[in-house]
């Protein structure tokens, strides 16, 4: 199976970069070739621009997307991994879906209605959070990343299968605690990929 892992945070030391280092590792146990977009370090360019909205309709997308979307299509599952910034992603993974899962690649319009072009793929949302679960729930943020970024990405191109998972209350739980995130994050991978 390929495995695209898309990973964004700006800190090579934080949570997140634990947990890319931890989703790596169990994919190249499972023996599948993957392919890591570390957009912080990749200086990714997260605006969709004027250009690309005219080669989307003609077919003529620039180098840095053109790239971006044959790594979607070689993959098989996809992974997007990022801190829950205001009840989203940063703005950087933002920016990719936004320029990378364009119109024409990933979706049309029918008269049927929108058609999801990614068909067969496997999709996995890891998300971590400063709230708790009670905070999560109250709030509606679990909601929120379900429907406008599982739901909206993976959902509406056409994905076969797809899964959000936050790790929550990261920046106050105990040492032990993050280590069996770590844990967790290993079985999450080992059962869906
Ligand atoms: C700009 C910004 C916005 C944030 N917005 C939220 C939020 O909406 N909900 C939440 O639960 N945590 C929020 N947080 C907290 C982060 O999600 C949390 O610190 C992070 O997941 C911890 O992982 P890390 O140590 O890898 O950064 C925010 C943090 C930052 C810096």
């Amino acid at each position: 199976m390929n495995t695209l892992l898309v990973y964004a945070h700006p800190n090579p030391l934080s949570f997140n970069a634990a947990l890319a280092k931890v989703v790596q590792e169990e994919i190249s146990k499972l023996g599948g070739p993957i392919k890591v977009k570390d957009l912080y370090a990749m200086n990714f360019n997260p605006v969709l621009s004027e250009k690309d909205f005219q080669g989307y309709h003609t077919g003529q997308v620039g180098e840095d997307v053109k790239q971006e979307q044959a790594d979607v299509a070689w993959a098989d599952l996809v992974i997007l991994l990022g801190p829950v910034w205001w009840h989203s992603v940063p703005a950087i993974m933002k920016g990719y879906i936004d320029r990378v899962f364009s119109i024409g690649f990933a979706y049309k319009y029918t008269r049927q209605g929108p058609e999801g072009l990614l068909k067969g793929k496997k999709g996995l949302l890891i998300t971590t959070s400063g709230s708790d679960q009670k905070a999560a729930e109250k709030t509606g943020m679990l909601t929120t990343l379900q429907n406008s970024l599982a739901g909206a990405t993976f959902g509406f191109t056409g994905f076969q299968e797809y899964k959000h998972h936050n790790f929550f209350a990261v920046p106050t739980v105990s040492d032990e605690e993050r280590k069996q995130m770590l844990t967790d994050m290993r079985e999450l991978i080992k059962n869906f990929a």
